[in-house]
């Protein structure tokens, strides 16, 4: 199930000099970036900002959408596109399409898009050509691998906006290096951050460490979703083989996303998993299990950028299973480490990672370590004064 209506209804021009800001959501990772954002909307002031929620429907499976918006407590979107899957270019162009009308029907003050997915450049792109001032949050970020559609969707839609707001200082020199023009770009901390600190108390009664049968600091998270891991046979052989070895020195628990599925059967792995007696295999979590799941583990393995950032937070050592990051603040802050794609190293690094020590639910970790600057639960509210600011000088 998709939350939401399925199209575009005109509200008219915001009356009293309400500045409309449309913010998009489309996959999993948008939802929790923008928890904060719509709260911030509200608290900057009594009809200062009237908000429109628009999901695109990348994602729309309700475990990869629906519950996400039940648990977090999201609004309904004021408008849900529907899209669906499709190629890179099908999937954008659907996206654009429907969104250019959302655009002439709502006549937003500005856009925000989040994060590196299709949703993100394709309705930037949108924006840019309709003279709406395009925000993106999340920006500057760089792997340097243009092999990743991440990675083009984050060149392509920092060059084209107006306001940038960035959760690490490599970003913003990232930004600088390509010419953005400093006054529009800001350091303001992690949203992403800022729902998992809010909602991390409310995720320690979750009860899926029971339902898993595993105790709390005795068990490995892994996840993979990225094509260049899960969609090339040879990678993907890697990856198991070295799940299968570490499944024997400590059990593996791999909520799997929908691509990893069909991935597997492609490859004739469908069979792997049962031949892992400690490995298990679940459908994808929900976010509060999720991150009760992460904060209590041992050591993650993941192919995802927001995980290499959570496991930061939480001060529980992460093994990426990547030959590059577009996060280097996880690398500096001493809880991740790029091991690649081959075996061989994944199962080095993992082993160095359990030499890390974490305990418990990485308590112990995170007060040794300071936490990377502005990750501190604040990031919308700073960020959300700045464009009404900004805006306001265009009008
Ligand atoms: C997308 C993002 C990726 C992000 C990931 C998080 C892009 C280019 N990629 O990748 O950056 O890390 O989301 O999950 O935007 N599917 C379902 N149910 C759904 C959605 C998808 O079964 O609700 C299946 C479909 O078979 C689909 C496949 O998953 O073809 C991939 O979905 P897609 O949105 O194309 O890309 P992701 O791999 O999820």
């Amino acid at each position: 199930m998709t939350p939401g209506g399925s199209s575009a209804g005109a509200r008219g021009r915001p009356s009293g000099g309400r500045l409309r800001i449309a913010t998009v959501v489309g996959a999993r990772p948008n939802f929790p970036k923008v928890v904060s954002l719509m709260e911030a909307y509200r608290s900057v002031g009594q009809g200062v900002v009237d908000p429109v929620l628009v999901h695109t429907g990348q994602h729309y499976d309700d475990a990869m959408s629906g519950n996400f918006f039940r648990e977090l407590g999201l609004p309904r979107p004021d408008v849900n596109l529907n899209v669906g899957s499709g190629s890179h270019a099908v999937q954008t162009a659907r996206i654009m399409t429907a969104f250019e009308q959302v655009v002439l029907d709502q006549e937003p003050s500005a856009v925000v898009v989040v994060g590196d997915v299709n949703s993100t450049v394709a309705c930037a792109l949108v924006c840019a050509k309709m003279r709406v001032p395009v925000v993106h949050v999340e920006a500057g970020l760089r792997s340097g691998d243009r092999s990743m559609p991440e990675e083009v969707n984050r060149i392509v839609t920092d060059s084209i906006s107006d306001l940038m707001f960035c959760t690490e200082p490599v970003a913003v020199r990232n930004l600088e290096r390509e010419g953005a023009d400093p006054d529009n770009v800001f350091l303001v901390g992690n949203v992403m951050v800022d729902t998992l600190l809010r909602f991390r108390e409310r995720a320690r009664s979750s009860r899926i460490l029971e339902e898993l049968d595993l105790t709390a600091g005795n068990y490995a998270v892994a996840t993979l979703h990225r094509p260049s891991n899960v969609d090339d046979r040879a990678v993907l052989g890697e990856l198991a083989e070295a799940l299968a070895r570490i499944q024997s020195v400590l059990p593996v628990v791999l909520p799997a996303h929908p691509r990893l599925g069909s991935a597997l059967a492609q490859a004739g792995l469908d069979a792997w998993s049962s031949r892992a007696p400690d490995l298990k295999m679940t459908d994808p979590l929900p976010y509060l299990d999720f991150v009760k799941l992460l904060g209590n583990a041992r050591v993650a393995l993941t192919d995802s950028g927001g995980v290499q950032e959570e496991t930061t937070v939480m001060g529980v050592p992460c093994v990426t299973l990547r030959n590059n990051t577009e996060r280097p603040i996880t690398i500096e802050a001493g809880t991740n480490r790029l091991a690649g794609v081959a075996a061989e190293g994944i199962v080095t690094a993992f082993r160095r990672a359990l030499q890390d020590g974490a305990t418990g639910d990485g308590q112990a970790r995170q007060r040794d370590r300071p936490l990377p600057p502005l990750w501190d639960g604040k990031a919308a509210a700073r960020i959300v004064p700045i464009l009404v600011e900004r805006l306001r000088k265009r009008a």
